[in-house]
């Protein structure tokens, strides 16, 4: 069953397709990989999907419910969060001022996240791994049932993407969807049953991380692929 659908979504910027009418279908509880080289438009899906963006044309359906081109603060309501990144306001707080500001009975997933013995440090001052994570914290704070994670694992050490790993895990015990965009394929392939692969803008190949990674025209436009 669908929890969200994407119906022939394209965003220009100008004489730019950057997304290119993409559709796609996210199962329930499902984690879905989105891999493609820079450029390729997976992070103005995301834009689009998470009403930061309004596309050109196309749909975003949501929990049966039609999306397109909502305020973001409304597509939160209905369950969609794309996780956050700490920024200036947010970064003078402190990591329990963050989780209180977006909802004061969220300050139990501080424990769960191992971040409870962080509470009074100012977000900035955590390490890039914990940064990460209160990220997913505060958006987990909005009760969410599906988010969307922007190239979490990038700059992360190994021993802090594998703690990233045991918090994916734990958002999958809670039944959370989740949509993953990374170049680390690696780590993304830990977690993704499916994965998409976009080129300019398109969608070029869908099916399991070995399908994906094997085929011919993926292994061609992602030639910054690592393993
Ligand atoms: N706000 C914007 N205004 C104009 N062009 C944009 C804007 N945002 C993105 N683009 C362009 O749209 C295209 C897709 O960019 P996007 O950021 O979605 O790629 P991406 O797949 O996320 O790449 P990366 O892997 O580097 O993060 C690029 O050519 C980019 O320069
Ligand atoms: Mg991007």
């Amino acid at each position: 069953m669908a929890i969200m659908k994407v119906e022939n979504v394209t965003k220009k910027f100008g004489e730019l397709v950057a997304v290119d009418n993409v559709s796609l279908e996210v199962k329930k509880e499902e984690t879905l990989g989105i891999i493609g080289p820079n450029g390729a438009g997976k992070t103005t899906l995301f834009n689009v999907i998470s009403g930061e963006m309004k596309p050109t044309s196309g749909k975003v359906i949501f929990r049966d419910v039609d999306i397109t081109g909502k305020r973001p603060s409304k597509i939160v309501k209905l369950g969609l969060v794309k996780t956050f990144q700490i920024m200036r306001v947010f970064g003078e707080m402190t990591v329990l001022e963050n989780i209180i500001a977006v909802n004061p009975d969220g300050v139990d997933i501080l424990k769960d996240f191992n971040l409870w013995d962080k509470r009074d440090m100012k977000a900035l001052d955590l390490p890039q791994g914990e940064m990460r994570k209160l990220g997913i914290a505060i958006a987990m704070a909005t009760n969410p049932r599906m988010l969307l994670l922007d190239e979490p694992f990038s700059g992360l050490s190994p021993r802090e993407c594998l703690e990233l790993h045991r918090i994916i895990g734990r958002l999958r015990e809670f039944g959370i969807t989740m949509v993953i965009i990374e170049h680390k394929l690696k780590e993304l392939f830990n977690e993704a049953e499916r994965v998409i692969c976009l080129n300019a803008g398109r969608i070029l190949k869908e099916g399991t991380p070995e399908e994906v990674v094997r085929d011919p025209k993926v292994i061609e436009a992602y030639i910054g692929y690592s393993g």
